[in-house]
């Protein structure tokens, strides 16, 4: 069984002009895999398109071998799939708490148990519970995006750009806590920019190019490959 397979996917903006454009992925139970590529390689489309905010023009996504293809977003986060947007992921003028118990609401999860559980696992955010979470790091409401993607016990988790805006110090922070997540029993997609950060945590990764899948490896062996390098570095162009 797959946690999540992506078969040959299409999907764009706009009829007639897809920006993913034939991309494959195949993701085991418990992974963390990466999705690397350089700007505009349509990274950020093929997750919103998995979970459900882009149009799917041609192609097919199972989420534990079954057919998801399309379905609408709030299907797919009662379905075991949550997602982390790159941008506004958490509601700026609610506190933690609310931002939680929002999420539980609209879930119809048991909310007192369920923020239990995440207070748990995310202690900083217990602690500034009445916080807004405007008022938060950038850390600390990266933190609360993934909390709130979690409200829904997803079992596959994917996130657009987790590190961003974040510095060295607190993107190791945030990944660890991704790694402690995956030790409850998540499997991650994660699409990253911080090529480093993410091989260093990921157990695959892929690379995409103009929206097709180029590249997939293990990530021990794509940190140093020469080939990842030039796509980061320009040097290479439509070569691979
Ligand atoms: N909402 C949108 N409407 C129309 N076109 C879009 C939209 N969002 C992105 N695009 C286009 O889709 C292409 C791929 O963008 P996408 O954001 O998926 O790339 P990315 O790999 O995530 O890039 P980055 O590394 O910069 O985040 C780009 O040409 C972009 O202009
Ligand atoms: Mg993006």
């Amino acid at each position: 069984m797959t946690a999540l397979r992506v078969e040959a996917l299409e999907a764009g903006y706009e009829p007639g002009l897809p920006i993913v454009r034939g991309a494959s992925l195949s993701v085991q139970p418990n992974e963390i895999v990466a999705v690397l590529g350089p700007n505009g390689a349509g990274k950020s489309t093929l997750i919103k398109a998995i979970a459900g905010l882009v149009p799917i023009s041609d192609g097919r996504v199972f989420l534990h071998d079954r057919e998801i293809t399309g379905r609408a977003a709030h299907r797919l986060a009662h379905e075991g799939l949550g997602f982390v947007p790159q941008t506004e992921n958490v509601f700026v003028n609610l506190s933690i708490e609310d931002n939680l118990d929002l999420a539980a609401s609209i879930l119809k999860v048991p909310k007192k148990q369920r923020l239990r559980e995440l207070y748990a696992l995310f202690p900083d955010l217990a602690r500034q519970r009445r916080h807004l979470a405007g008022r938060l790091s950038g850390g600390q409401r990266q933190m609360l995006a993934v909390a709130r993607a979690l409200v829904g016990e997803p079992k596959v988790l994917m996130l657009d750009e987790p590190s961003a805006g974040l510095s060295p110090k607190l993107v190791g922070i945030v990944f660890e806590k991704l790694r402690e997540v995956r030790g409850t029993g998540v499997t991650i997609v994660l699409v990253e920019q911080n090529v480093k950060a993410a091989l260093a945590i990921a157990d695959r990764a892929v690379v995409l190019v103009e929206g097709n899948t180029r590249i997939v490896g293990a990530a021990r062996d794509l940190s140093d490959d020469p080939q990842i390098a030039a796509l980061y570095l320009g040097q290479h162009r439509g070569g691979i």
